[in-house]
């Protein structure tokens, strides 16, 4: 049983015609951009326009025949989908893992409903116990930034591709990953912490963000609210 496709169909039921929609990134939601491009050919949903987190998600949008829109030209969205790396009791995430951190949080804060759609692996009862968190940063300093960010208790790395040149998001600007050894034990100060330091673009802490998590087991899909 695909997980992740099952979350993304039962997302779908949150959109309406007549609506602005954000469209997140990576693979959870591909299924769910090929589910709604499908009621967009079949005309069950009419009116639409997406405002999408990052390039990959326009190529798939577009291919699927979503018509997409400019943040700056959408006014506020209805309702914005996405996937996550981590999700706790909370439905505080870690997100950004696919890159796209910083669209994603500017397009989340722009949306009424913020919808995650993720299998059960992502579930976790700490953040920071299973992945790491991804920071975008810009190029000045990143060695002294990655130093600084060592300093708060993490193994600091800057993300490279296997050649070892750094990984760019789509705005252009690389990453720092920081592994947590025992996890993310005060989220709120860490986000406050990290958020103050110049440089520093964004991170993928998405605190008191979602507004609802669709996780799909092997049993059943399971919608949880704040
Ligand atoms: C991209 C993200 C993704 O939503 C997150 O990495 C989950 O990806 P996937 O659905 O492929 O597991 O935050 O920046």
């Amino acid at each position: 049983m695909n997980l992740k496709k099952q979350a993304a169909l039962q997302a779908v039921k949150y959109v309406h015609s007549g609506q602005r929609i954000g469209l997140g990134s990576g693979s959870t939601v591909s299924y769910f951009i090929k589910a709604l491009g499908d009621l967009v050919k079949s005309g069950d949903l009419v009116d639409i326009q997406a405002v999408s987190t990052s390039d990959e998600t326009s190529i798939q949008a577009q291919d699927s025949g979503i018509p997409l829109v400019d943040l700056d030209h959408s006014g506020n969205l209805d309702i914005t989908v996405d996937g996550a790396d981590e999700i706790d009791h909370n439905l505080n995430l870690v997100k950004g893992l696919g890159k796209a951190l910083l669209r994603e949080k500017i397009v989340a804060a722009h949306s009424n409903e913020f919808v995650i759609i993720a299998d059960e692996s992502k579930l976790v009862s700490q953040l920071g116990d299973s992945v790491p968190l991804p920071i975008e940063v810009v190029k000045f300093g990143i060695d002294a930034q990655e130093k600084w960010l060592q300093n708060l208790g993490c193994v600091a790395e800057i993300w490279r591709s296997e050649d070892g040149s750094m990984l760019l998001s789509d705005n252009g600007n690389p990453f720092i990953r920081c592994w947590f050894k025992d996890g993310i034990k005060d989220p709120s100060t860490l986000d406050k912490i990290i958020k103050s330091r110049v440089g520093i673009i964004e991170h993928g802490l998405f605190l008191g963000m979602a507004t609802r998590v669709i996780v799909a087991n092997m049993t059943e899909v399971v919608e949880l609210t704040i």
